[in-house]
């Protein structure tokens, strides 16, 4: 049976659907409404059953004396999405009768997401969350930066808001993707060509931030990487920008560059990693990766990223993701 879970625990909860929504050529933005849910933190997910909970008891199987078994029911004989899905939680508020929205941002790339970008408003999508532990919001005084590539944006999403609500003004969000089509946000504005900061996304809540976009084939916004667009970023104000925070999230080559720059400028460093999550619980152990522990004779043990993680400070991890090392 569905249970809803006090304010800080976590739930397993059907959800129905408001819309699922393109944003560019590959993700979708499914929002949800749930009569409750706990507060969650940016960089927290959700694991989505992305298949329909009813289970089909086999009515139409044939299997001849001498032959294979075949189905005829449709519900049988389809590819499905066994496992749940982990997905960022990309926005969620409260709406004034009490009812709790979320929004996830799927890219679709295989089965689960393929099932979820058919969703219509008034199905039914369970899930389990919010999980994980996201990202440590530093002081008032401390400047942040959100550095965001690719399919790595909507947990930096749901960040704004939080930062919006927190009254936060001295953030830069500096996002990018290959190409402009494949950029997830909602543009207002034409971003700036050389990188120069300006309020270009719509955002959550309302929140203005100032943004630097970045495209790989420039375009949207400047030409280059967003590690590239951090640089210029640091350069432009280097003594005020010194006790920056950055909170990265993309692929794990994006991630490794982050970690790698950050450290060269002097900068702390959060990363939000992603790994094949079978469970999302912290039980099946297929999300491991190398975090430094010095109480270890080999200097580091074996983390979950589910729930050690996702959202990692830099200089615990070893990994970034599938054949990208330290
Ligand atoms: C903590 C976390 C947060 C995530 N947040 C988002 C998000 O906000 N938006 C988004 O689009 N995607 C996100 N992902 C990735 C997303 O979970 C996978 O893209 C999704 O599970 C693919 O499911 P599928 O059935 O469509 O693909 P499949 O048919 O299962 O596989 C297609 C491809 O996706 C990869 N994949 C499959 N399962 C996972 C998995 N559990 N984790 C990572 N890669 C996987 C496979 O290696 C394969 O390359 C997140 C993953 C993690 C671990
Ligand atoms: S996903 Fe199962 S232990 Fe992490």
């Amino acid at each position: 049976m569905d249970k809803v879970a006090d304010e800080k625990t976590m739930c397993a909860i059907d959800a129905r659907v408001v819309s699922c929504t393109p944003i560019c050529r590959e993700h979708v933005v499914v929002e949800m409404a749930l009569p409750g849910f706990p507060t969650s933190e940016a960089g927290q997910f959700v694991q989505l059953l992305c298949r329909s909970a009813h289970v089909a008891e086999p009515t139409g199987c044939d299997w001849p004396p001498d032959g294979f078994p075949s189905l005829s029911d449709k519900d049988l004989r389809d590819r499905q999405a066994f496992l749940r899905r982990p997905f960022s939680i990309a926005d969620q508020w409260t709406t004034r009768d009490g009812s709790v929205h979320l929004c996830v941002m799927a890219r679709v790339v295989g089965t689960g997401t393929r099932w979820l970008a058919q969703l219509q408003p008034g199905d039914t999508l369970n899930l389990t969350g919010p999980l994980g532990r996201g990202f440590r919001i530093p002081p008032p005084d401390v400047p942040l930066v959100l550095l965001g590539g690719g399919v790595g944006i909507p947990p930096l999403i749901y960040l704004t808001r939080r930062l919006s609500e927190l009254g936060r003004r001295d953030v830069t969000v500096i996002i990018g993707a290959r190409t402009r089509e494949l950029l997830p946000v909602r543009l207002i504005d034409k971003p700036d060509e050389d990188g120069r900061p300006c309020a270009c996304v719509k955002y959550p809540g309302g929140g203005r931030f100032d943004t630097i976009v970045a495209s790989d084939d420039g375009s949207v916004g400047m030409r280059g990487l967003v590690t590239d667009a951090l640089r210029a970023w640091h350069e432009r104000r280097p003594s005020r920008n010194q006790n920056a925070v950055v909170c990265a999230c993309g692929p794990a080559g994006m991630l490794k560059a982050a970690a790698v720059l950050t450290r060269e400028l002097g900068l702390a460093c959060q990363l939000c990693i992603e790994r094949n999550m079978g469970c999302g619980l912290g039980t099946c152990l297929s999300c491991v990766v190398r975090a430094r522990d010095d109480k270890q004779p080999q200097g580091w043990r074996w983390a979950l990223a589910c729930s050690d993680g996702p959202v990692f400070e830099r200089d615990d991890l070893l990994d970034y993701g599938p054949d990208v090392g330290v």
